[in-house]
């Protein structure tokens, strides 16, 4: 019987989260080699999302190194909550401030990436739509009912969205239709969300980018370790074959 339940929760537990998220998610395309497209997302970032949300995790000073920044194009530009370039990327917004502000604190978005994945987020900031039945007049196809306001109206517009009854009887998401142009077109917020995401992909894990140079580096090293004993090899054995 105890076995049977345990098995029961081993199933039901994926099952579950996979109720959870069955909005279609759209591919964010991370690719952490391309460091302008990081640049331009670090600076969507402080501008729009840590007034609000810290990345406390995350140092402006390594920001700046791993992305090819100098410290004082930073300093001038990026750096609003903070005085000094080794500061952690804190928020001036304070939690029980925000709390009345919002009915929820905003989550630090340091490990966002990998706590719901670079899809989700991407598909996230891309999916809000009007909706007079909510307080604030706004919700999110991703995530319902959501507490954040759609903070990046000024560059994508406003879009509604249209609902179609499926099989099962519920009505399903089918397609947005932008009703007030913002001052970017859709293809380019999407790739302004593109940068976004990828540099918040770059925050959950600052360190991938030198495991990744490190590695490359660790394969040449064996290779040429591998020539070397070979020819070693070959000169002990000379004599004897
Ligand atoms: C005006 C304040 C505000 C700003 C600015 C803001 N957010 Fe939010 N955000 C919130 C609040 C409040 C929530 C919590 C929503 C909830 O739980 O219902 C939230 C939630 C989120 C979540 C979901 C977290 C979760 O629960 O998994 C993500 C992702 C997110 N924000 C990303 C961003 C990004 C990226 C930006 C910058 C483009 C940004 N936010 C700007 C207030 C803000």
């Amino acid at each position: 019987m105890k076995k049977l339940i345990i098995a029961l929760m081993l199933f039901a537990t994926p099952m579950l989260s996979m109720g959870a998220s069955k909005a279609h998610l759209d591919s964010a395309g991370v690719d952490l080699g391309d460091k302008e497209s990081l640049q331009r997302g670090f600076k969507y970032f402080v501008n729009y999302c840590l007034s609000c949300h810290s990345a406390k995790y995350q140092r402006f000073e390594r920001t700046a190194n791993d992305l090819g920044l100098t410290l004082e194009d930073v300093k001038q530009n990026l750096m609003f909550t903070a005085d000094k370039i080794g500061s952690t990327m804190d928020i001036a917004l304070d939690a029980q401030e925000a709390n009345g502000y919002f009915g929820v604190t905003p989550p630090d978005l340091s490990v966002i990436t990998r706590a719901r994945g670079s899809d989700w987020v991407y598909t996230y900031l891309r999916s809000f739509y009007l909706d007079d039945s909510k307080p604030m007049g706004i919700n999110n196809v991703v995530f319902p009912d959501v507490g954040m306001p759609h903070v990046l109206w000024e560059l994508q517009g406003w879009q509604e969205a249209r609902f179609k009854k499926g099989e099962d009887g519920r009505m399903h998401f089918e397609k947005f239709e932008l009703v007030k142009a913002g001052s970017m077109s859709t293809e380019e917020f999407d790739g302004a969300m593109h940068d976004l995401v990828n540099f918040m992909t770059y925050l959950g894990d600052p360190s991938q980018m030198e495991r990744k140079a490190l590695g490359v580096k660790v394969i040449i090293f064996l290779l040429i370790l591998f020539v070397l004993s070979y020819l070693l090899k070959k000169e002990y054995w000379k004599d004897i074959h």
